[in-house]
C-alpha cells in the first residue's frame, strides 16, 4: 500500500509503499479517506520536533485523519463505520496515563505519538488501531472529519484554561486568539460557537486582503496585527483579556500574554516553539501574575473525551467556516501541494480513498 513518509537525512515528504497492516486481537482495520496537514507536521519534516520509530529509515506522516472501518474483526465497530483516531500510544505495553484514559498528560518517554514521534502515522492507504484509540464520527460530516484532532487539541487547552478559574466566579467576557493558522482559526470558531463571549479577537501579522482575516471577520471577530499592536498593547488598543488561547508558537508569546490578560484572566499556551533566548523583565512579570490572580496553562495533545467533544463541536460549525477553512483536498498524485505552505492555504487534507455511504 501507499503512504506519505519523511525519510532520515530528508526535510520533504515522500511516497513510500509499505506492507498493509494486519489488525490484532482488540484492533481495527481502517480504510483511510483523509489526512490532513497542520503546523506540526511542517515542524516534523524539518527536523524541529518529533522523532523516527527506532531503528526505521523513515517516518510515516499523518495524525489528523478520518477513516471508514474494513475489518472491525472483534472490536464494538461494524465494516463502514466512519472513525478518526487519537494520536498517542504507549511504547511499551501500558502505562497509568493510558490505563485511566489519560494519555495526553503522559510525560515524555510515556507514549509515542503516531505520525509525529516513535510510531507511524495514519497517511497510508490502511492503518490499525486499539478499538480504544478510536471515535466514531457521523457520516454527515465524515468530509471535516480530519479536523476533529486538531479541534480535540483546542477543546482540552480550553477545559484546562476553565478548570484552573473554577474556584471562584469567573464570568469571562473577552477571548483573543493568538494565531490565524489553522489551530487559531478552528479554536476561534469554537469560542464562537460553544462559548458565550461577547467579544472576539484574533491576531496575525498579515495584510489585508487575506483570507484567514476574512473568516476572522466572518465570524464577528476583530483582527489584531501584531506588526501595528504588540500583543503587550493590546489592553491599551483594546481591551484586557479573560482568556488568551496561543496557537503561534512565537516564544515571546507566551510572556507577553501575561501582559495581554484581566485580572483574574487565564492563558492557554500551546505552540512548539524552538530555542530561542531573549530577554524578559522577570520581576514585573511575576508580580503581574501574583497580584492580579493570573494564570498561565500549558496544554498538549487531548484525549478521547476531548475528541467526543470535538465531534459535537464541528457538527455545530457553519458550513461557510468549514468550506473556507479547508483551502485544498489533494488526493496522491498530488499530495505535495497538500504541504504547500503560502498565504493562500490555511488548512489540507491529502485523500486516500473517498467515502461510499453505506447501503
Ligand atoms: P501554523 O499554521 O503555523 O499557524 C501559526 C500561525 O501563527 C500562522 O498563521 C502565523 O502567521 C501566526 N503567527 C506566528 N507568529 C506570529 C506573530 N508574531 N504575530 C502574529 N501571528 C503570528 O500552525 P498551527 O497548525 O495552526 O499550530 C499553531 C501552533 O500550535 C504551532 O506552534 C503548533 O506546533 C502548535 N500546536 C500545538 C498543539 C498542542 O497539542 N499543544 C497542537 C497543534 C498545534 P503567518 O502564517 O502569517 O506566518
Ligand atoms: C498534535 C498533538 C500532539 C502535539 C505535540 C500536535 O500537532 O495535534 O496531538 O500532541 O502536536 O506533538
Ligand atoms: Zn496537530
Amino acid at each position: 500500500m501507499h503512504a506519505i513518509a519523511v525519510e532520515r537525512g530528508a526535510n520533504r515528504p515522500v511516497v513510500v509503499e509499505t506492507e498493509r497492516p494486519v489488525p490484532g486481537v482488540g484492533e481495527a482495520l481502517v480504510r483511510t479517506l483523509r489526512v490532513g496537514v497542520d503546523g506540526t507536521d511542517h515542524e516534523v519534516i524539518a527536523g524541529g520536533h518529533g522523532d523516527f520509530p527506532a531503528g526505521e529509515d523513515h517516518l510515516v506522516l499523518g495524525h489528523e485523519a478520518v477513516g471508514v472501518v474494513e475489518d472491525a474483526g472483534d472490536t464494538r465497530f461494524s465494516r463502514g463505520d466512519v472513525v478518526v483516531p487519537t494520536v498517542r500510544r504507549p511504547p511499551n505495553g501500558s502505562n497509568p496515563y493510558f490505563a485511566r484514559g489519560e494519555p495526553d498528560m503522559a510525560p515524555e518517554g510515556a507514549y509515542h505519538e503516531r505520525g509525529i514521534s516513535g510510531a507511524h502515522g495514519f497517511m497510508s492507504t490502511y492503518f490499525t488501531s486499539p478499538e480504544a484509540y478510536l471515535v466514531e464520527v457521523p457520516a454527515s460530516i465524515v468530509d471535516v472529519g480530519f479536523l476533529v484532532e486538531p479541534l480535540s487539541v483546542a477543546e482540552k487547552a480550553v477545559e484546562l484554561a476553565y478548570a484552573s478559574r473554577s474556584s471562584f466566579t469567573w464570568e469571562p467576557e473577552s477571548a483573543l486568539v493568538l494565531g490565524n493558522g489553522s489551530l487559531g482559526l478552528l479554536t476561534l470558531a469554537m469560542l464562537r460557537d460553544q462559548f458565550d463571549f461577547d467579544r472576539l479577537y484574533c491576531l496575525g501579522r498579515r495584510d489585508r486582503p487575506d483570507p484567514t482575516i476574512d473568516i476572522i471577520e466572518g465570524l464577528g471577530a476583530t483582527y489584531v496585527d501584531s506588526r501595528e499592536t504588540p500583543l503587550a498593547e493590546v489592553p491599551a488598543a483594546h481591551e484586557p483579556m479573560d482568556l488568551v488561547f496561543e496557537a503561534t508558537g512565537y516564544a515571546k508569546h507566551a510572556f507577553e500574554t501575561i501582559e495581554a490578560l484581566a485580572p483574574n484572566g487565564v492563558g492557554a499556551l500551546l505552540g512548539v516553539p524552538g530555542s530561542w533566548e531573549f530577554e524578559i523583565d522577570g520581576g514585573k512579570l511575576h508580580r503581574e501574575l501574583v497580584m492580579h490572580n493570573k494564570a498561565l496553562v500549558g496544554s498538549v495533545n487531548s484525549n478521547v473525551r476531548h475528541f467526543e467533544s470535538a465531534v459535537e463541536t464541528l457538527a455545530t460549525l457553519p458550513a461557510w467556516f468549514r468550506d473556507a477553512v479547508v483551502t485544498g483536498v489533494y488526493d496522491l498524485t498530488e499530495f505535495e501541494a497538500a504541504f504547500g505552505d503560502d498565504d493562500t492555504t490555511i488548512k489540507t487534507a491529502v485523500q486516500f480513498s473517498a467515502y461510499e455511504e453505506r447501503r
